[in-house]
């Protein structure tokens, strides 16, 4: 049978007191000293995280660095508009909306020649149009919805429509809508698609 364990008994030494005794102030300010090193050192080295997910940015410009080139418009405001305008009738997804608009999704029109693209909403379009080898046939044809827009914020919602759901297809730039709006001139009448077509890619 193994011996009973038995308390080492402990030499009592009255009851334990609370000193006054104050932590030394070079204990103290040390201890800031290392919290502060490692926070620096923490944040330097990305705190040993991966540095594909965990890449600190300084500032803003360096944030816009890593953004895709919009080539100076706004995405932002380019959306805002086409969900307000553009999205009553070819639906904010750019799914279009039956019998009345056709998609946008990986449209030729929309990420083809920016020649054609602008010339649609300055003046309308007129049906029936095809879009990815569907052709469509809408009771009422586009209205001139992007007449009454700057040549910005026109250039932000197409560049907007090119770059979105999928769309893959380099921004559209104010210079290029205000120099199709000097080619128009002052018409009125909707286009064709077998018009647009005779407008020279670039
Ligand atoms: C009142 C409804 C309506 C609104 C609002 C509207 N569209 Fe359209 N859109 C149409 C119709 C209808 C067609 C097809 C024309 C036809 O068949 O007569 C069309 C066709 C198009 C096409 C070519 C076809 C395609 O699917 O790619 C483009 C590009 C286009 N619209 C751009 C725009 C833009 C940009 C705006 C906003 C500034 C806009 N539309 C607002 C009704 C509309």
């Amino acid at each position: 049978m193994p011996e009973p364990i038995q308390p080492t008994p402990i030499a009592e030494t009255g009851e334990p007191q609370a000193s006054q005794l104050a932590m030394p102030v070079w204990l103290l300010v040390l201890m800031f000293l290392l919290l502060y090193w490692g926070m620096v050192y923490f944040d330097q080295h990305s705190g040993w995280f991966n540095t594909e997910v965990y890449v600190p940015y300084y500032s803003l410009a360096e944030v816009q660095e890593f953004q895709p080139p919009t080539g100076g418009v706004d995405l932002q405001r380019g959306k805002a508009l086409f969900d307000n305008v553009c999205a009553l009738c070819h639906n904010p997804d750019g799914m279009g909306k039956p019998g009345q608009a056709p998609p946008f999704v990986g449209s030729e029109w929309v990420v083809g020649p920016p020649s054609r693209l602008i010339r649609i909403p300055l003046v309308g379009l007129t049906g029936p149009v095809s879009v990815k080898g569907q052709v469509f046939t809408f009771a009422a044809s586009m209205p001139p919805m992007g007449a009454s827009f700057s040549n910005d914020d026109l250039a932000a919602v197409l560049s907007y429509m090119r770059q979105s759901w999928g769309n893959k297809a380099p921004p559209v730039t104010s210079d290029e809508v205000k120099a199709v709006r000097a080619q128009i001139g002052n018409r009125a009448q909707p286009w064709t698609p077998q018009e647009l077509m005779q407008i020279p890619a670039k």
